[in-house]
């Protein structure tokens, strides 16, 4: 089929590159020049494990432009994969979507037309865009207003597997007030749900991954499907935060308490580390958008209201440990091990790591840092906070009185910590990720902290 995807970041970029990968004609849309340049050059804007490749595969069914007149008219299927960032009292600022809707409705084909919003987006939004588009074709006295559609494909994928997740997903969700509308994205996604597709040599198929379940819903099922998934993994992360507490105070092992809950099949060991919480750019907002929605019926959500306020305490207690520890912070020279919100991206939007660092700043302390791939981001968008970044691990914690690893790329466990200790001022880890050996450390001379005893 001919796809247009609006947006060529995280979400967009990876949908585009999979569909072409399955045999789709895509054509990639974005507002920003110089992202549209260095894609056309093979260069991927950020980092995401095998998107390179897959890309480089699927090129001969990809085109990338800022021209939305170019993509648009032919395409059957049309994908908004714009952000949707929190905007005012919580509610998302939907006006880079308002943007794209108006784009599509000034260029829509004269065949059916499925709209489709895979941006997370607020319940209703299926009708609002749809009102949109129809806005623009009466405007421009164009176009058949029957002949387009607009569904809600809520996208599921994890920075950092992005292409594994979109690839071989647990489900697929699929929102449309129409049977027609929804049987043109079951014709687009057949061969990723019947999994017939050859599985790329650099990402296999994994054994269990069959059919994949398809869930056909109405708009707005769709839209609080992907809002109440995002705040149910909040929750979870920030519960095991809040027993962690209590398991500080009595002397208990956040870690094996977390496994031995886990491991009940009910409950699932996924989501369920303890640690500093969660950042990037979407439990933050999709928890303050649903409040703000409930709000807009009178609704007060306070599971989904505590769950944030714990994830918030998790990074106070950071600096409230280090202060507890070293006394005075000021003056004090503190490693960071880690930027990116998680291992395997360079995203840094709402990574813990940046209000850390921040913290530490307005307390006086001298901060360093260090992060495998998220470097060069951090120095071209916060070049407002003081750090200083290191080019290893080891540089960071030379001469440092405390190191502190808030993002647990794989690589930091495996440091030589018995060196790294020895050339500390004082050899003391704060593991805000609870991925170290403990013992290990204290027999290489650490005094070791978690965030929970
Ligand atoms: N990143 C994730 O892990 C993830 C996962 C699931 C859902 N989502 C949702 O998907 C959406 C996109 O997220 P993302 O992380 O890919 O965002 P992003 O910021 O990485 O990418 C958005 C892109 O849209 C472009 N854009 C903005 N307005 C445009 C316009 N009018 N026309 C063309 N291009 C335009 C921007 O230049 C940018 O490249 C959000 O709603 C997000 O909540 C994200």
């Amino acid at each position: 089929m001919n796809v247009a995807i609006i947006g060529t970041g995280y979400v967009g970029l990876t949908t585009g590159a999979c569909l072409a990968f399955l045999g789709h004609k895509v054509s990639c849309v974005d507002a920003d020049a110089s992202k549209i340049a260095a894609l056309s050059r093979g260069e991927v804007p950020f980092y995401e494990p095998h998107l390179e490749t897959l890309l480089d595969d699927a090129r001969r069914n990809l085109s990338f432009t800022t021209s939305y007149s170019e993509a648009i008219p032919e395409a059957q299927v049309i994908f908004i994969a714009v952000g949707t960032p929190t905007g005012n009292g919580g509610a998302p600022d939907l006006r880079y979507l308002q943007a794209a809707a108006h784009g599509v409705g000034e260029q829509l084909g004269p065949h059916l037309t499925v709209i489709v919003n895979k941006s997370t987006v607020p319940i209703g939004s299926g009708n609002w865009v749809e009102s949109l588009v129809r806005e623009t074709l009466q405007r421009n006295g164009s176009g058949d207003p029957k002949c387009f559609a607009v569904a809600s494909n809520p996208e599921f994928l994890r920075e950092g597997s992005a292409i594994h997740d979109t690839l071989y997903p647990d489900r697929v969700v699929v929102g449309a007030d129409q049977p027609k509308t929804a049987e043109v994205l079951y014709t687009l996604y057949r061969p990723l749900l019947d999994q017939t597709f050859a599985a790329p040599t650099y990402l296999p198929r994994p054994d269990r991954v069959g059919a994949v379940p398809l869930i056909s819903t109405d708009l707005a099922s769709a839209e609080l499907i992907k809002y109440a998934a995002n705040a149910f993994l909040s929750l979870k992360i920030s519960y095991i935060n809040e027993i962690g507490q209590l398991a500080e105070r009595v002397g208990a092992d956040i870690s094996q308490v977390a496994r031995g809950i886990g491991l009940d099949a009910r409950i699932g060991t996924r989501f369920l580390q303890a640690g500093v919480g969660w950042g990037g750019s979407c439990f933050g907002k999709d928890t303050a958008a649903l409040i703000a929605t409930a709000g807009e019926y009178k609704l007060q959500m306070p599971i989904v209201a505590a769950a944030r306020e714990v994830n918030s305490r998790q990074r106070e207690r950071v600096i409230e440990k280090l202060q507890t520890e070293l006394k005075i912070l000021k003056g004090r020279n503190i490693g960071i091990l880690g930027l990116a919100f998680k291992p395997d991206t360079d995203d840094l939007r709402e990574a813990p790591a940046l209000e850390i660092a921040q913290k530490l700043k307005e307390r006086g302390a001298r901060v360093r840092a260090h992060d495998p791939v998220a470097m060069e981001r951090f120095r071209r968008e916060r070049p407002d906070l003081d750090v200083t970044l290191c080019v290893s691990a080891e540089d960071v914690a030379r001469d440092a009185d405390a190191v502190v690893l808030v993002t647990e790329w794989s690589q930091y466990r495996d440091l030589d910590w018995e060196a790294l200790g020895a050339s500390m001022r004082s050899p003391i880890v704060l593991d805000a990720r609870y991925v170290l050996d403990r013992d290990r450390l204290a027999r290489a001379g650490f005094r070791y902290l978690g965030l929970a005893g």
